[in-house]
């Protein structure tokens, strides 16, 4: 079981307290926000590339594939290092874990499940005494017959938004469950497992939550990966993007992953695992395919003109909920908080949301920088094929941020 401790690393990804604080830096950004717009590209210059090789050298990193997303238009794609061992190489097409990048995917499938209760599209009754089906749900009367926490408290006041938002208080128990498991085993098992904190009292990660809210869709709809496969990956035409590892395996895209010091790892996410994880983390997408997502996150909800995820569930998704960091770290980041399946916060006074993934032989961070009244937002995309590298992802995820809003070399003032 202890395979599982994977996904337990998924928020291993704060920016780090990398720079010394400057008194000056408050003024400075109100002189100087920066920008994005769709037209100044492209944004990858000989110098972003050598600092990202040089970055990914030192890191050892084998791999890596990176795309930067505009509201409209073409993304921008380019990716360096291999792919497998015997030297093929990493592109846009490159099928990489996502790990809890995933995770937006649980809260966008209910959003969407909410919205077709809504609107009389569900297509199986809510249970006797349960006459709607919202945020606010709660778990006790959307899974009566299973659903029950050791503290009793908790156990009859937790909602769909508390499980997504990490505040049940339950600490992760990542150890508690394995392959051999279903879903309905972890969610009838969490009776035993001792919280850490009452709920709603403060942010702590935790994954099994992210299963339970799959559970949900797969009770009221249709099994959890089909109903991604047809309300998300389809209409957003992400034809590779897949849960099935063995598929993406016989795609010939499928990455080899390698541990942080360079040896190559056995395969060892199998399709139990990622059916038991689909919630939580189990999505394999590349950067061509996750470009559409992300456009999609950038333009509220809607892609190419077809709406994919209610308005009402955008907003309550990408809308901070809990607190997850409640002071900065350093003078670059604001105060962070975690929406459903997203963090939130600002970095160098651009709002941002994202999300990390890790798991053994990946490291992941998409980013979206919300569209304001002075810029046009933009997504970016990392994916890195080694373990353990979630401070090098995010060092190249903030200087492709910095290079595309025109901030760096104010940034520099930092340092
Ligand atoms: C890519 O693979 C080739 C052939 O195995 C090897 O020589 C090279 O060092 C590898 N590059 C990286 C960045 O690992
Ligand atoms: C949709 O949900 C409502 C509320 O539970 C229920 O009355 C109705 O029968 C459901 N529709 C279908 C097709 O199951
Ligand atoms: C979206 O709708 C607008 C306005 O109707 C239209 O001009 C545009 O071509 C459409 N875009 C796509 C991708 O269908
Ligand atoms: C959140 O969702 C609820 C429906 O569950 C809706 O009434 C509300 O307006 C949404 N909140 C936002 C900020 O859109
Ligand atoms: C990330 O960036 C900081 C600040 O430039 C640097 O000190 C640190 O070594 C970098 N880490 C990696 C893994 O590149």
């Amino acid at each position: 079981m202890a395979i599982l401790s994977w996904l337990g690393l998924g928020l291993l990804t704060t920016p780090l307290a990398l720079f010394k604080l400057n008194p000056y830096s408050y003024q400075q950004i109100s002189f100087n926000r920066g920008s994005y717009e769709g037209h100044q590209r492209p944004v990858i210059s000989p110098d972003l590339e050598a600092y990202i090789q040089q970055t990914l050298t030192k890191s050892n990193v084998p791999g890596l594939s990176l795309a930067i997303v505009p509201k409209d238009g073409e993304p921008e794609f380019r990716s360096w290092g291999n792919m497998t061992d015997d030297g093929e190489k990493t592109t846009p097409e490159t099928l990489f874990h996502l790990a809890s990048v995933s995770k937006a995917f649980v809260a966008s499938s209910l959003g969407i499940l909410i919205d077709d209760f809504a609107n009389g599209r569900n297509t199986s009754a809510l249970p006797p005494g349960l006459s709607q089906f919202t945020w606010k749900t709660k778990l006790r009367d959307i899974l009566p017959d299973e659903w029950e926490l050791m503290d009793e408290w908790a156990s009859e006041k937790v909602n769909i938004h508390d499980i997504l938002s990490h505040v049940t208080g339950m600490p992760r128990h990542d150890y508690s469950y394995g392959p051999n498991d279903t879903p309905i085993d972890v969610v009838r098992r969490l009776k035993h497992l001792r919280p850490a904190y009452e709920l709603r009292e403060k942010y702590s990660y935790n994954n099994q939550m992210f299963l339970v809210g799959a559970h949900i869709v797969s009770t009221y709809a249709k099994p959890y990966t089909q109903f991604v496969e047809e309300r998300i990956f389809a209409p957003l035409g992400m034809t590779s993007t897949t849960f099935s590892p063995s598929q993406a395996a016989a795609s010939g895209k499928f990455t080899q992953a390698w541990t942080k010091h360079g040896r190559l790892l056995p395969e060892w996410f199998n399709e139990d695992i990622a059916q038991l994880n689909a919630g939580p983390g189990a999505v394999i997408s590349s950067t061509s395919d996750m470009s559409k997502w992300i456009n999609m996150w950038l333009n509220s909800g809607i892609y190419m003109n077809k709406t994919i995820i209610p308005l009402s569930a955008f907003e309550n998704i990408t809308t901070a909920y809990s607190i997850t960091f409640g002071k900065p770290e350093n003078a670059k980041n604001s105060i962070g908080g975690y929406g459903m399946g997203w963090f939130r916060s600002s970095y160098q006074g651009h709002d941002v949301i994202y999300h990390t993934g890790s798991i053994p032989g990946f490291s992941t961070r998409v980013s979206v920088v919300q569209p304001s009244a002075s810029q046009d937002g933009l997504g970016i995309i990392v994916f890195a094929n080694a373990d353990d590298k979630a401070e090098t992802v995010a060092n190249i995820s903030d200087r492709v941020m910095e290079d595309a809003l025109h901030i760096r070399g104010f940034s520099e003032a930092f340092d």
